[in-house]
């Protein structure tokens, strides 16, 4: 099998499961626990809270253990705003939240939950190459602005977001800025300091690391109302006894990523430029997304006159495992909201393609791919009624 699915999930590196294994069923103390094995865990965790903060240049105390990406953008937008709702509703005003209509439903949704309750949330456009624009940020600001969640890379379309701008227009009016780093963890160089990030959300299984695990890095100074109510831990902010094996398995996935980030993406990049160089020989065929600014293993393509989920099933049947990139992560058959919002019409988006490489991705995988996409997309053209 060629996967070219990294956006979706990673398998995990054999140096993390190796580090997890013990934290089953040899070391399985209770972090909380006074006793040995429970203080043994706890050590476990706090090295590996070392390392993840250390991708990011932050500090291990501003780094809070999550369930993974979507509880972590759950927590910063729902902490930060139910942080103030009480205070704001007093004073017969509604929190406003900025956000962008690309983000991940992790955030879309959450923001939708929001507004039913008395939030008001603005969603701002991007150009058509999926970038979000600080100026129309900028504008979008009201006094009651509390917080402005813009992803550092998309998911779909790969398109890296001018983050650093972003914040400093927040930092300068004294709105939070959080962002869904999820795609980008462990892949792009992030400093939380140098750039102005109070919050950012990342995810142990993009990054080789297992399903399960995330966490949101919080500034010091930022306050978060508790998402889950408990016994108090990390900081009482995300009560629950922590996922030991998971934690580790994540401390490590980051130590692994801290040391080859520059040559790997170096490497993906290289070969997603040959990939797309190629597949773009095909008439009628387009990149979607950023052309330079996007993550280094990402390609996404929209083929006229042909369905995407067809060109996918073909491929599957050839033992490359990709994805739509559009309709289908839920099953539900409605366009991608991030193809519709860079302006694609609905049968475009239906023809849409995305591949995302990783580790193991080799050349020859690539040039198979290349070939294997040529031949099928053909052969569906030849089928479809859309062409004449
Ligand atoms: C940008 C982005 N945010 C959030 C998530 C959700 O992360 P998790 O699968 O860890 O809940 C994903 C996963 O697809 C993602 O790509």
């Amino acid at each position: 099998m060629i996967y070219l699915d990294h956006a979706a999930t990673t398998p995990v590196a054999k140096e993390v499961l190796k580090a997890m294994e013990p934290y089953f069923s040899q070391m399985y103390g209770n972090a909380s626990s006074l006793h040995s094995p429970g203080q043994e865990a706890r050590k476990a965790m706090e090295e590996a809270r070392e390392s993840v903060a250390k991708l990011i240049n932050a500090d291990p105390d501003e780094i809070v253990f999550t369930s993974g990406g979507t509880e972590s953008d759950n927590l910063a937008i729902n902490g930060a705003g139910f942080h103030v709702f009480a205070r704001f509703r007093k004073e017969g005003k509604k929190p406003h939240i900025i956000t962008s209509r690309i983000e991940h439903p992790a955030i879309l949704e959450t923001c939708r939950h929001l507004e039913g309750i008395g939030f008001e949330v603005t969603y701002l456009k991007v150009d058509k190459e999926g970038m979000v624009d600080p100026k129309e940020l900028e504008k979008a600001i009201k006094k009651t602005t509390i917080l402005a969640s813009i992803m550092h890379a998309n998911n779909e379309i790969g398109t890296i977001e001018p983050i650093g701008e972003i914040a400093k227009v927040c930092r300068k009016h004294l709105v939070l800025f959080h962002t869904d780093a999820v795609q980008t963890f462990g892949k792009l160089p992030i400093d939380v300091k140098k750039l102005g990030i109070d919050l950012l959300s990342a995810s142990g299984h993009k990054l080789y690391g297992p399903k399960g695990v995330g966490c949101l890095y919080v500034r010091r100074g930022v306050k978060l109302a508790p998402q889950a109510h408990g016994g108090g831990h990390e900081k009482g902010i995300r009560s629950g006894t922590e996922n030991i094996a998971g934690i580790v398995g994540f401390g490590k996935a980051c130590e692994l990523a801290m040391g080859d980030m520059k040559k790997e993406s170096s490497r993906l990049e290289n070969l997603r430029k040959r990939l797309v160089r190629e597949v773009l020989k095909m008439p009628n065929s387009r990149l979607n997304g950023h052309p330079t600014k996007r993550l280094p293993g990402n390609a996404n393509f929209t083929f006229d006159f042909i369905e995407g989920e067809s060109l996918l099933l073909r491929l599957d049947s050839r033992g490359i495992a990709a994805s739509t990139g559009s309709a289908c992560s839920t099953k539900k058959l409605a366009p991608s909201h991030v193809l519709t919002a860079i302006g694609l019409k609905v049968e475009e988006t239906h023809g849409s393609l995305r591949l995302t490489l990783g580790r193991q991705t080799k050349g020859k995988d690539i040039d198979f791919t290349i070939k294997a996409i040529r031949e099928e997309v053909e052969a569906l053209r030849k089928m479809s009624p859309l062409k004449r």
